[in-house]
């Protein structure tokens, strides 16, 4: 790998200088060499989008110098065993497209889904020497011990799904590993904390809705993590209800430390674990100064301070690292991008935790989750796929789809039961 003398030397002071004794740091890099870590949200595949008229053409550069956070340099001199490459397009806030209250004028996000999934394949397939595909924790370790980066995928927001069960069933199949239940925008599915402030609640008890309640159990069923980033607190409440299998929270701090309703506050945290009543899950600890506080001078003690207050109520086996690169404008001091893993590794050493307990939080807790959710996947295998739609569509039945006058595309008989029905409709 090639690496500018220039930036060696920036790495070399910059580790030293923010995680106390450099001990640590010596410690820290060779548990990563040893175990992975995994980061479960980085935002790179929207940049290479933001980057080139065609995305595809942006790929080759990654294993040079790439503005952002990321490129394959840094994130081999920050050690990154494996991260969670992100498919995610803004909400209707950014974009402008408006999918109305009944969130049924359609907008570009499922193509643009498609098109996202489509650079994270592309990443991996040009640089092969670098990164390589994984799915479960056993893909994962096969990824680290030939020495690549795992690189998974995670869905960020159900406003990309098409208000579809069919769409999501398919991401199943092309790999998506988690689905956030929210953006900043409510959805067809599910209730968000909005882009800072609350938002205006749309759906009953600002919490899941039918069809999202078929989405977490369906979810379940292909094995998708349900990710309650983003989500209202009653969102968050109902899904641990409901989940069959562990949640996680895929980026996100402590609300205790920082009052942000990006967020987890204490009273959700204490509903996972594994007492009674209680579910297994996993809370990954963002590294965005705005969630982090105090901002500006958020830095990766900070990070650690969130870390160790979120272990505090759940357990240490139940906390992870989540960056949230190339997904801000600001970062954290001594984090500031894929080269700086080790500093937090380091800091949580340098405060006692064991080297056992540190493999757990660079990836075991999280590996240990994804093998949980794939045993509810594997025992929920005999159950059908859910025909559960979004009731405000008025597009089904496809009663359009025979053609014009001269019924062009349907069979006699399909005609007079779709008349049949229409019919009956009418009466109704
Ligand atoms: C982080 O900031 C706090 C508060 O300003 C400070 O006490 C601490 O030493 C800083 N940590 C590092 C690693 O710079
Ligand atoms: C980067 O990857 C391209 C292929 O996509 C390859 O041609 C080039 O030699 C690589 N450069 C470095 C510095 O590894």
């Amino acid at each position: 790998m090639h690496l500018a003398p220039l930036l060696v030397i920036q790495l070399l002071t910059s580790f030293g200088g923010c995680s106390g004794s450099s001990s640590f740091l010596d410690q820290a890099i060779e548990l990563m060499e040893e175990s992975p870590l995994l980061d479960t949200h980085i935002d790179l595949p929207q940049i290479i989008r933001s980057l080139n008229r065609r995305p595809l053409d942006a790929i080759p550069q990654l294993n040079s110098s790439f503005p952002g956070h990321v490129d394959i340099p840094r994130m081999r001199q920050g050690r990154l065993g494996g991260a969670f490459w992100t498919v995610w397009a803004p909400c209707y806030d950014v974009t402008g497209e408006d999918p109305g209250s009944d969130f049924n004028t359609p907008t570009n996000h499922l193509r643009d889904s498609m098109e996202m999934l489509d650079i994270i394949q592309n990443m991996i397939a040009r640089h092969p020497e670098h990164l390589q595909y994984a799915r479960s924790s056993t893909e994962v370790w096969s990824a680290f011990k030939a020495g690549k980066i795992a690189s998974l995928i995670g869905m960020e927001g159900t406003h990309l799904l098409g208000n579809s069960l069919g769409a999501l069933r398919l991401f199943a199949q092309l790999g998506v590993r988690y689905l956030t239940l929210t953006h900043t925008c409510h959805s067809a599915f599910a209730s968000s904390a909005g882009p800072g402030g609350p938002i205006d609640p749309v759906h009953e008890g600002n919490a899941l809705t039918q069809l999202g309640k078929e989405l977490v159990r369906e979810l379940n069923r292909v094995g998708i993590l349900v990710d309650l980033s983003h989500t209202s607190d009653a969102t968050m409440r109902q899904a641990i209800a409901l989940s069959e299998a562990p949640v996680v929270w895929t980026h996100a701090g402590a609300r205790a430390l920082w009052d942000h309703p990006r967020n987890v506050p204490d009273d959700i945290l204490r509903l996972i674990g594994d007492g009674p009543g209680k579910k297994d899950g996993v809370i990954q600890s963002i590294f965005f100064p705005p969630f982090i506080g105090p901002n500006p001078g958020a830095n990766v003690s900070r990070v650690a301070d969130h870390i160790e207050h979120i272990a505090g109520i759940v357990g240490k086996n139940r906390v992870g690292i989540a960056s949230d690169f190339d997904g801000m404008y600001i970062s954290v001091d001594g984090l500031e991008d894929a080269s700086k893993y080790p500093n937090i590794v380091a800091e949580l050493l340098s405060r006692g935790w064991t080297s056992e307990e540190m493999r757990g939080v660079m990836g075991g807790n999280l590996m240990r989750i994804m093998d949980e959710v794939d045993a509810v996947s594997e025992r929920l295998r005999d159950q059908l796929p859910s025909s559960a739609i979004w009731e405000k569509r008025k597009d089904l039945p496809s009663i359009k789809w025979g053609g014009g006058g001269i019924q062009t595309y349907w069979p006699r008989d399909v005609k007079d039961a779709v008349e049949k029905m229409t019919v009956r409709h009418d009466e109704l």
